[in-house]
């Protein structure tokens, strides 16, 4: 069939994106899981260094950042309003500098008793609109039934739970665990720089295992700086990231302006 004006139009517009490396990385551009709001935890000291990690998150193809505070009684009082204050300014900030990274705040709760007050008051933010995805970690030695309460009661409180990076807990190195939780309905964010070993070598190992196993339900950078991109930047040349990409996982679908080759 002859090609039409149009097509052929479309045809060298995509050529000349492609020739001129300007085109965005198609298989990762939403973060779900990122420290990019300053001076509310672990992150950056100062909106200077929220800038800087943006910025370097945009070159490596990122168009979306949800960030994702640690929220934890006693060290990261952040309330919902804290947070969302925070987002204002530095969006603002953003705007100023023409920076167009495209930027939205949840959390990211620690599992403790007071999360469980705080989802049955609904005193939480999620993403994800109406998926109300809701994202919690746990200690790293925590038992993976209490992580099994949580996922229950964070689930009957109408929201979609979501575990920050499983790879990482002990007493989640266990497969009939891992589908235990996934049949009561939670979803698992697996950390990029684990598939480099970044954390550890059990870490690296139980995410390949959730890849191999299609368990993966989002991929977060849990940045935390802008040295720990780093990982992120050689994690995203091994073949395990590109599996992981090929799973129909649910970053991308949180992009509300979709980006195509052609923008
Ligand atoms: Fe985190």
């Amino acid at each position: 069939m002859p090609k039409n004006k149009l097509s052929l139009m479309f045809e060298s517009i995509f050529k000349r994106d492609v020739l001129s490396g300007n085109t965005p990385k198609p298989e990762l551009t939403v973060d779900v899981h990122a420290h990019v709001l300053p001076q509310l935890d672990d992150g950056p000291v100062d909106i200077e260094q929220s800038i800087e990690i943006i910025k370097e998150m945009y070159a490596m193809g990122y168009r979306k950042i949800i960030a994702t505070p640690h929220v934890m009684a006693g060290y990261y009082n952040n309330a919902p309003e804290d947070i969302l204050q925070s987002l204002h300014i530095l969006k603002t900030v953003l705007k100023r500098r023409n920076i167009t990274m495209e930027l939205e705040a949840a959390a990211e709760y620690y599992l403790e008793d007071e999360l469980f007050r705080l989802v049955e008051c609904h005193k939480v933010l999620t993403f994800g609109g109406s998926k109300k995805y809701l994202l919690f970690e746990a200690s790293f030695v925590t038992k993976a039934s209490y992580i099994l309460e949580a996922v229950i009661k964070i689930k009957q409180a109408g929201y979609t739970p979501v575990l920050a990076h499983p790879e990482r807990y002990v007493s989640l190195n266990d497969l009939e665990v891992i589908n235990r939780l996934s049949f009561n309905g939670a979803l698992f964010q697996v950390n990029i720089g684990s598939l480099t070993g970044y954390y550890s070598k059990q870490a690296q190992e139980l995410a390949e295992l959730l890849i191999s196993k299609k368990l993966v339900a989002f991929l977060g950078s849990d940045c935390h700086s802008i040295a720990q991109l780093e990982s992120i930047k050689h994690a995203f040349k091994l073949k395990t990231f590109k599996e992981a990409t090929q799973l129909n996982i649910l970053n991308n679908t949180l992009m509300e302006k979709k980006i195509t080759v052609f923008a």
